[in-house]
């Protein structure tokens, strides 16, 4: 070693290098300048990592390994970087400082409910404001509770309706005269008498599934949903019903709009009824949309009292009103929407779906 030159305590050298690579990292990510500049200005044979590579000498020698492997380390974490960089410009095909910052963002797409999810959850939430509770009860079940216990003995004509899938079960039938056969449920009724086997009343249910029908048309899909509401409870009458129905189509489809009761049969009721609204357009005085001022909504009822007897429970000191519909036909009243095809709702195209 040269006596005139000075040493350099190793700490000292070290402490140096790490400087070295602070500054040259904080270059590299600024984008300031081409990565092509900062590899020769970096790593060049002027660098300051040259001159220190050149000043090892000047370290004691029994640290010089060490630091050269300090020295090595600091000059790969250069190229990392340098590397790490071209390929971020590379990528966007510009280097980081012709980004312009002002330039409006490409938002990315955002989705929103499907209209049947919000017809669901609306639904819930009017109904629970009233005190009824959202229950689920399967959507696979014995006939026995879709049709039998609801007053719709096997081969009955009032079935044809329902067009029904049935499903095959494999072993020996069962002796439980509640398990005779399996289908689709092709309504939500068969919460009813479900719900009344729970065994605890008054009963205030709001049950929403899917159900399943072998039918597909322009008005028809093979899997729709239904909601159906059940009241059980001492001295239950028409009018609760009729409170009850008015609150939900004024909460839905707003203050405007009037349901009115009309008398229909269905097995599981006695007397039986079908709900029809004024229409969206013309508020019931008549236009080319509904004819005469009113819409379709769905069927109701007071519950029938074998419907009563087979969940257990007697119709001669409880009464009950129910009700039941399809979501889809009730979410496109709402959005006082004609479908040419019910079917679109499924078809997952978003150019429909984002409409609503
Ligand atoms: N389940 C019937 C259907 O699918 C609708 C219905 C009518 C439900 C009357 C009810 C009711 O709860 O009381 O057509």
């Amino acid at each position: 070693m040269d006596k005139t030159e000075e040493t350099i305590a190793t700490p000292n050298f070290i402490g140096l290098l790490l400087e070295v690579e602070q500054d040259a990292l904080a270059a590299i990510a600024s984008g300031e300048k081409p990565v092509d500049q900062l590899r020769i200005e970096l790593l060049g044979g002027k660098s300051e990592l040259a001159k220190l590579t050149k000043q090892i000498r000047l370290v004691p020698p029994v640290d010089r390994a060490q630091v050269g492997t300090v020295l090595n380390q600091v000059k790969e974490k250069i190229k990392d970087a340098l590397v790490k960089n071209q390929k971020t410009s590379v990528n966007t095909g510009k280097s980081a400082e012709e980004i312009d910052v002002t330039a409006p963002g490409i938002l990315p797409p955002v989705g929103h409910l499907h209209i049947v999810t919000q017809g669901i959850n609306e639904i819930t939430r009017i109904f629970e404001r009233i005190g009824f509770t959202r229950v689920r009860h399967p959507e696979v079940d014995w006939d026995w509770y879709a049709f039998e216990s609801l007053n719709m003995p096997p081969n009955h004509p009032a079935r044809d309706e329902w067009e029904t899938f049935f499903i095959d079960f494999p072993g020996s039938p069962s002796k439980d005269h509640k398990k005779k056969r399996i289908v689709l449920i092709p309504h939500t009724s068969n919460g009813q008498v479900r719900e009344m086997e729970k065994g605890k009343l008054p009963i205030r249910m709001i049950n929403i599934a899917k159900c399943y029908r072998r039918q597909s048309d322009v008005s028809h899909v093979p899997m729709f949903h239904q909601f159906e509401g059940l009241y059980v409870d001492k001295n239950v009458s028409i009018a609760h019903l009729k409170g009850v129905l008015d609150y939900f189509v004024k909460q839905f489809f707003g203050p405007q709009r009037q349901a009115r009761i009309r008398p229909f049969h269905f097995q599981f009721t006695e007397p039986s009824f079908e709900v029809d609204i004024t229409c969206g357009v013309c508020l019931g005085k008549g236009c080319k949309l509904c004819k005469e001022g009113w819409l379709e909504l769905g069927g109701a009822g007071m519950v029938h009292p074998v419907v009563l007897k087979n969940g257990g429970i007697d119709p001669d000191a409880y009464t009950g009103f129910a009700f039941g519909w399809g979501v889809e036909r009730t979410a496109m009243m709402k959005s006082n929407t004609q479908l040419d095809d019910i079917r679109l709702l499924y078809s997952n195209d978003v150019r429909f779906l984002e409409q609503f």
